[in-house]
């Protein structure tokens, strides 16, 4: 079995055919990849079989695993997933039940249909995120990748020089408050604190000027709040356009793996009374951007 890449969109994504990502991987396969993964920054594996177990170890490849952030902010409910390095990107409370429609983790979790990029609310970011679904509902819940290589290229030079050098603020509350959830105790929101990240990055990967944006973003450190939201909310607006949007339709067996450091993601509504289970490695980024290149 030897390893394919097939690219999927015009400017990022791709689908990799010939690895088992459940069985330790060659040395040539890591470096393809790795490779895929920084000139296409969302890759695609089907008809995959893992356990939360080989997800962790699978991801280990590919940098040092974060751990889930959910537990941080609901201390006080029993979770489904033991490991605290799976995320679980999933509408079941502790008991496998689908969650109830006021549940406070479900409430939480709807934030993911924000545009966002993986706990870019924390000093050192996440990396890459490995999403394995289990169990996909018939129809809806489809997740969309934007392009922010892309998206930075395409902006007119006096936008590029307007932004260089711009911190944003980024909390975790912030995502949540646009959609007015807010019952969060003080004791969690003290936990993640908000960080400063730059707006337009290099990517270390393949060494391109990204955007660097969220939900998460909620201001321009050193600008007045509103002007700086304007500035985020134009350029989210700017970056998602379809021209750079790939939407990615799930089945069960899928893992999909983007680079937080230069995608941004959302996910798509379905019928929340279907199961809809998916799982979430990430690795952590080497430095907070601000340490990294411009
Ligand atoms: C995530 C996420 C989107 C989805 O796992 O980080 O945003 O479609 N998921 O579930
Ligand atoms: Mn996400």
């Amino acid at each position: 079995m030897s390893i394919t890449v097939t690219p999927v969109h015009p400017e990022f994504v791709a689908e990799i055919g010939g690895v088992d990502v459940a069985k330790p991987l060659s040395p040539g396969d890591r470096q393809a990849i790795g490779d895929a993964i920084n000139r296409y920054a969302v890759v695609v594996f089907r008809g995959q079989t893992l356990d939360d177990e080989r997800q962790v170890a699978f991801a280990g490849n590919f940098g040092p695993v974060e751990s889930s952030a959910l537990k941080l902010r609901h201390r006080d409910i029993k979770h489904r997933l033991e490991s605290s390095q799976v995320a679980d990107i999933s509408n079941l409370d502790g008991d496998g039940n689908v969650l109830k429609p006021d549940a406070r983790r479900r409430l939480d979790g709807l934030a993911n249909r924000l545009w966002h990029t993986d706990a870019s609310f924390r000093a050192v970011p996440g990396a890459l995120s490995m999403l394995y679904a289990h169990v996909i509902p018939d129809e809806g819940g489809d997740t969309e990748f934007a392009d922010m290589r892309a998206a930075y290229d395409a902006l007119p030079p006096s936008k590029k020089a307007a932004l260089e050098g711009l911190v944003a603020e980024h909390s975790i509350w912030r995502s949540r408050e646009q959609l007015g959830v807010v019952q969060y105790t003080d004791e969690e929101r003290a936990s993640l604190p908000p960080v400063p990240q730059r707006v337009v990055r290099t990517h270390p990967g393949s060494h391109r000027k990204t955007l660097y944006l969220a939900a998460h973003a909620s201001h321009i450190i050193g600008m007045p709040v509103a002007d700086g939201r304007l500035i985020i909310l134009d350029l989210i607006e700017h970056a998602t356009q379809p021209k750079f949007v790939h939407t990615h339709r799930w089945a069960q067996g899928d893992l999909v793996i983007w680079d937080n450091r230069c995608t941004m993601h959302r996910a798509r509504p379905f019928d929340t009374t279907k199961v809809r289970d998916l799982r979430r490695v990430t690795t952590r980024d080497v430095a907070s951007t601000l340490e990294q290149a411009a």
